[in-house]
C-alpha cells in the first residue's frame, strides 16, 4: 500500500471520507444540510487544508476554528460526533494508504479535534440540543 504523497492522494481520501459521512446515521443530516449543496467547493477547501498541513505545497489561511463555531451552535458538536468523525476519517485512510503521512494525517486530525472540543466546551452551556 502506498503513502499519501500528493494532492491526488489527499483528494482520494477526502472524497471517500465524505461518501462515508454522507451515509452515516449520526452525521449524514448535518453534512447534507451544511455542505451538500456546494459539496465540490467544500471538498476543495478541505483538501487545501490537508495539502497545507501534510505536504506544505498549498497556502491555507482560513480560520478553521471559526468555521466550526456556527456548525457547533446549530448541531452541538459533542464528543460522540467527533468520535464518529474521527473513526470514519481514520478508517478511510487505513483502507487506502499506509506510511508516515497517513499516520500524520490521523494524528493531526485527532489533535485538532481535541482542540476544537476544548474550545466548544465554553459555549456548550448555551446549547439545548443533546443528541
Ligand atoms: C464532528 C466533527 C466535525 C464536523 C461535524 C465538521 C463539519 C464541518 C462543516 C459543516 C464545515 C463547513 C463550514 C462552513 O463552510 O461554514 C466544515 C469545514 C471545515 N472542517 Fe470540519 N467538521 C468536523 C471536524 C473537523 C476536524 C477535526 C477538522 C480538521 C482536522 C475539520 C476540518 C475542516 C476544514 C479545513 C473546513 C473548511 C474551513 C474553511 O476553510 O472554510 N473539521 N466542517
Amino acid at each position: 500500500m502506498r503513502d499519501i504523497e500528493n494532492r491526488a492522494a489527499i483528494d482520494q481520501v477526502i472524497a471517500k471520507f465524505y461518501d462515508q459521512l454522507l451515509m452515516d446515521p449520526l452525521l449524514s443530516d448535518l453534512f447534507e444540510r451544511e455542505v451538500k449543496a456546494d459539496l465540490e467547493a467544500h471538498l476543495v477547501k478541505i483538501s487545501d487544508f490537508w495539502e497545507f498541513n501534510l505536504l506544505g505545497t498549498k497556502e491555507y489561511k482560513n480560520n478553521m476554528f471559526a468555521a466550526h463555531i456556527g456548525v457547533h451552535n446549530r448541531w452541538n458538536l459533542n464528543q460522540k460526533k467527533f468520535d464518529r468523525w474521527l473513526d470514519l476519517f481514520c478508517q478511510t485512510i487505513d483502507n487506502l494508504f499506509k506510511g508516515e503521512n497517513a499516520e500524520r494525517m490521523k494524528t493531526n486530525a485527532r489533535g485538532i479535534a481535541a482542540v476544537m472540543i476544548s474550545k466548544f466546551q465554553g459555549t456548550q452551556f448555551f446549547n439545548k440540543k443533546s443528541n
